[in-house]
């Protein structure tokens, strides 16, 4: 039995729990995927020769269980999750996991690992289902061999920004992702080359990096790891719409059926960081690692422009969050509570 974390010093970080979740697919067989087990939380034998080692053909998805004051642990849309790994797979030549099969994949790990699973109000449980292509192949080309696995970690906070008011974002004027490239799935790749930047960003003392569009270079796009949204001082809110380039976040979907719920104006469309400069009165991130965070300022050309309003960001977060961890009515019909009696 692995050690339990302290619930009280909680972060973004791995805690190896009991178990993982391994599926094995082939696409040359009748039915493509095996029935799964949960194994010991161990590495796993991957072939040198595995094109996700040399091509990126990885993607993952992340998504987080919360106790609700009862102890009933809940699942936030694990639908939208099952349906962006089903098409973050076909863009990436991967075999497509069964939606169905993703959310009792999804469940079996967080169950078997129930007791990681923090208590209410302490911190939460993420999930971090992934697949890649397992079958060993050396040249470019489509590959029939596939793995899904899913484990998770207890985790706190994403950003230890402490007491100040929020992420303070250095503008960078260049893409996060390649036009018509893979931006809209959850590519290991997408990923992999931000990492650089936002460390460089942090050690200048900014949180993280706030990306614009790879065409034009002028449109907000993401942060390193969340969508972006804008309140204007006329009140509406903005988030760049779905492109090649915006990855269809759950936590922006919420975010936007909220804030409608709640009556206010909301634009899906692109919107420039000089826009956002001269008429922007509160900005926030969303993700699942990132919930909806706070941004304080960002920096461009040396230029630091903070967000003082943060009234929507704190309407629409207090009622997600409410959703999510079972202390609100979920009148939206988003949480999936897990049984969390053990199969035999
Ligand atoms: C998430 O929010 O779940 C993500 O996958 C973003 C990642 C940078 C932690």
């Amino acid at each position: 039995m692995k050690p339990l974390p302290d619930w009280d010093a909680l972060s973004f970080s791995l805690t190896e729990t009991d178990a993982i979740w391994v599926c094995r697919g082939d696409t040359r067989r009748d039915p493509v995927w095996d029935a799964g087990t949960l194994r010991p939380f161990e590495d796993l034998a991957i072939s040198v020769a595995s094109p996700a080692l040399s091509y990126g053909l990885g993607i993952f998805e992340g998504m987080k269980a919360q106790r609700a004051p009862d102890g009933t642990i809940l699942l936030f849309r694990p639908d939208r999750n099952a349906e962006r790994f089903r098409k973050s797979a076909e863009r990436l030549t991967l075999a497509p996991f069964p939606e169905a099969r993703f959310i009792e994949a999804v469940k079996e790990t967080v169950r078997a690992n129930a007791r990681f699973v923090p208590p209410h109000g302490r911190g939460t449980f993420y999930v971090r289902p992934v697949e890649w292509a397992s079958e060993a192949r050396l040249g470019l080309g489509m590959v029939n061999g596939f793995t899904v696995a899913m484990y998770g970690s207890p985790v706190g906070g994403y950003f230890k920004v402490g007491g100040a008011p929020g992420l303070r974002l250095l503008v960078k004027e260049q893409g996060r992702v390649a036009p018509g490239g893979t931006g809209w799935a959850k590519a290991a790749g997408n990923y992999a080359g931000g990492i650089l930047v936002s460390a460089e960003a942090k050690k200048q003392g900014f949180d993280d990096v706030l990306y614009l569009d790879a065409r034009h270079v002028r449109f907000v796009t993401e942060t390193s790891g969340s969508n972006v949204f804008c309140a204007l001082r006329n009140g509406t809110l903005v988030t760049p719409p779905l492109d090649d380039q915006i990855l269809p976040g759950v936590t922006r979907l919420s975010a936007i059926e909220v804030a409608r719920s709640l009556g206010m104006r909301v634009e899906e469309r692109p919107i420039g960081i000089d826009e956002v400069v001269a008429d922007g009165a509160g900005l926030f991130a969303t993700g699942t690692a990132y919930t909806l965070a706070r941004i304080h300022s960002v920096t461009l050309r040396g230029k630091e422009t903070s967000f003082p309003d943060d009234t929507a960001r704190a309407a629409i977060f207090e009622i997600i969050r409410g959703i999510q961890n079972g202390t609100r009515e979920d009148t939206f019909g988003w949480t999936v509570p897990v049984d969390q009696t053990r199969r035999a």
